[in-house]
């Protein structure tokens, strides 16, 4: 096994790299998933609780992936890139230092080092997680869960500061259901003393990717995938071999690509069941979609009919393909409505896609779009990751070149999006902007 360097390609929030694409032309070909990004946030501070050196694989490229493993090791762990897509950790080393602001604001899953440190510390020092702004995203229900485990905490100066001298299995009911305090709950509780049951958990796939990633390591978690979950603690995890599972929304982009540019595209490395929300919604609508055992293949047509679609807990539609879905909807013949009932702020891309000659009302959860005959290109700007993956969607199928900034977002959660994109026939390059604040620093200087 070689020596390799950690993940590259990490931006900080300054990025001023942009998309250039030149849309209109049909896709064709195949392209394969990476591995999830959102199980993957979750299983690498996981790795943290295991008492031995562990090896996962499939990890997808991307920046969240670059910044958790460089948080890991600047704890002290060492991390061991074994190939491209497959990580070595060793977390007997690490000591429990606090995870700082630079690093916390850049996503959400920082959260999940409050559990992981919580359980192999006892002690956890966090700042406030960062993400997507998709609008309020509390953690109360992350705090209610370490509570009932016989942790107390305080916030101060933007960190969360928890603490425990044993943590004791409990019956935890959450009152919102949520993916990162179930995910939390069930790091947490592993191990705790006892039995610990969570009701009201989450049942997303990346969900079960954390339980079983866990459960290979001898940890005893049962129910995850439903919305109870029992986890006895358990004093020893051993190594392990794991494999992440693959990317449910990178794939439902792709499929909204093949839509949108009413291409024929090959879809591989998937868990078709996983995809059945999003297959559903763009069957009903004209799309053909074809499933494989780990593939679905995404036949576009000239003609889409309107639609509805409300988000929901999995299994029902994700609220991280509502942004794609509705690029889609944008030349669908007739008014469709999508109800965004998870977040309260997740439609600041339609602005966006009415620049680019999309009709879309917006009225608090409710976006009512009036399809057009078709899309032309403007400069835009991702707002978030799946803003920034609805825009991509919009570019390619839309007359005329699309200008796409603020791309760091996306870099955020797919892998290869510029490479994969060019492999199927895409117009789309990445150029980087002069930076406008050096650009007046100069100006200034030459007054
Ligand atoms: C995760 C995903 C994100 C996805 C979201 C919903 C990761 C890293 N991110 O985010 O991509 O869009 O699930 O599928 O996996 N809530 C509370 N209190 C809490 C926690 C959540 O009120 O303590 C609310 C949130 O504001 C939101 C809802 O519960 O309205 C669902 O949030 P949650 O499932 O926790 O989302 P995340 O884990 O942040």
């Amino acid at each position: 096994m070689n020596r390799v360097p950690l993940l590259v390609g990490a931006r900080g929030c300054v990025s001023l790299e942009k998309y250039v694409i030149r849309g209109g032309k049909k896709l064709n070909g195949e392209v394969v998933i990476s591995g999830a990004k959102n199980a993957v946030v979750a299983i690498l501070p996981a790795a943290i609780l295991c008492d031995e050196p562990c090896v996962i694989e499939n990890i997808p490229n991307i920046s969240d992936v670059t910044i958790i493993l460089q948080i890991l090791s600047e704890m002290g762990a060492k991390v061991r890139m074994i190939n491209k897509t497959t990580v070595e950790i060793d977390p007997t080393t690490l000591r429990n230092v606090p995870v700082p602001y630079e690093k916390a604001k850049r996503m959400r899953a920082s959260s999940y080092f409050l559990g992981t440190l919580l359980g192999r510390f006892h002690e956890a020092h966090v700042s406030m997680p960062g993400g997507c702004d998709l609008g309020d995203r509390p953690i109360d229900q992350h705090l209610k869960c370490f509570t009932a485990l016989g942790a107390t905490y305080y916030i101060d100066g933007g960190m969360v500061n928890l603490s425990a001298d044993h943590l004791i299995g409990n019956q935890i009911y959450f009152d919102k259901n949520s993916v990162g305090a179930t995910i939390n709950g069930i790091i947490a509780a592993t191990k705790a003393e006892g039995l610990t049951i969570i009701e009201n958990a989450a049942k997303e796939p990346h969900v079960v990717d954390l339980a079983n990633f866990l459960n290979s390591m001898g940890a005893d978690i049962l129910g995850a995938g439903t919305d109870v979950i029992k986890i006895r603690g358990v004093k020893y995890l051993h190594g392990t071999n794991y494999s992440v599972i693959p990317d449910q929304i990178e794939a439902g982009t792709f499929m909204t690509l093949a839509a949108a540019t009413r291409s024929n595209i090959l879809i591989k490395n998937v868990i078709p069941k996983h995809l059945e929300p999003i297959t559903q919604k763009l069957t009903k609508i004209g799309v053909t979609v074809e499933q494989f055992d780990d593939a679905v293949r995404v036949i576009g047509s000239d003609n889409y009919t309107s639609t509805s679609v409300k988000t929901q807990p999995h299994p029902g539609f994700p609220t991280d393909m509502q942004p794609q879905m509705a690029a889609v909807l944008t030349c669908a013949k007739g008014t469709s409505m999508v109800t965004e009932s998870i977040f309260d702020n997740r439609f600041r891309y339609v602005d966006e896609l009415r620049r680019m000659g999309a009709n879309i009302s917006v009225e608090g959860r409710v976006a009512v779009i009036e399809g057009v005959d078709g899309l032309k290109g403007a400069p835009v700007k991702a707002t978030d990751l799946r803003a920034g993956a609805a825009l991509i969607v919009a570019a390619l199928s839309a007359e005329g070149t699309t200008e796409i900034y603020d791309i760091y977002h996306v870099e955020r959660g797919y892998e290869n999006m510029e490479l994969k994109l060019r492999s199927l026939g895409a117009d789309i390059k990445k150029v980087d902007e002069p930076d406008p604040a050096e650009a007046e620093k100069a100006l200034r200087k030459a007054l």
